[in-house]
């Protein structure tokens, strides 16, 4: 099992604002491009992933979209706008909530106002954490003993005291060269040298 959390920080939780931040200061496109690369390979999906975006910019809680593509039965393309729509769907499910309750959006797809710190938590108890970070060991050199789970952020860097915080849930920093690429562009990377092994 491969699982990939992207923090977007800049992410609003407003589907509307959402859809209206394609290419402006939110870039919610990177939403679409990481959820894509994440799930799909040419005509399917991907077996035994768990993509979690975490959206931050919000009135009341962070909003974590989790598609788990052994469940996920409607796909319903791969491009932006329908990527975009699954996640301003699951927005709209979660108008409402209160802090840390779950909704069903659809099959293979859940959202829950639950901050990024405590999912990481709850991630630490079965997973290997690893945070991408340009300064980390080489991806090449690192073992993966068990499901590993990859942190990434959207434009916004990682809080200096979140590295810290993710230390002492045992997270490792991997790195994938030195050129400092998009979160998208990690994940393909980050799944070729995973395929590879
Ligand atoms: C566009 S980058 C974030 C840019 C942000 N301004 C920063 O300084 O971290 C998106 C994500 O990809 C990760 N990333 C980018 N290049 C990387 C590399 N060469 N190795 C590991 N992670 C990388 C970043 O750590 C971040 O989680």
């Amino acid at each position: 099992m491969r699982s990939f959390v992207l923090r977007a920080r800049a992410a609003p939780t407003n589907s509307k604002e959402l859809l209206a931040s394609v290419g402006k200061g939110a870039h919610t496109e990177i939403l679409a491009h990481s959820l894509m690369n994440a799930i799909f390979v040419a005509q399917s999906h991907r077996a035994d992933v768990t993509a979690y975006l975490v959206l931050e910019s919000t009135q009341d809680f962070s909003r974590t979209i989790c598609f788990d593509t052994n469940s996920m039965r409607e796909i319903g393309g791969f491009h932006e706008q329908a990527l975009l729509g699954k996640v301003a769907k699951a927005l709209d499910v979660s108008i409402g909530m209160g802090k840390e309750e779950t909704r069903p959006v659809e099959t293979g797809v859940t959202v829950r106002t639950i901050s990024f710190e405590r999912l990481v938590k709850e991630l630490a108890e079965h997973h290997q954490l690893f945070v991408m970070d340009r300064k980390g060991t080489s991806m090449r050199q690192q073992v993966f003993e068990r499901s590993p789970c990859f942190l990434l952020t959207d434009h916004i860097p990682m809080p200096k005291k979140t590295f810290n915080s993710l230390e002492r849930l045992g997270a490792k920093k991997i790195a994938l060269g030195s050129t400092m690429l998009f979160a998208s562009q990690c994940i393909v990377l980050i799944h070729h040298e995973l395929d590879q092994r």
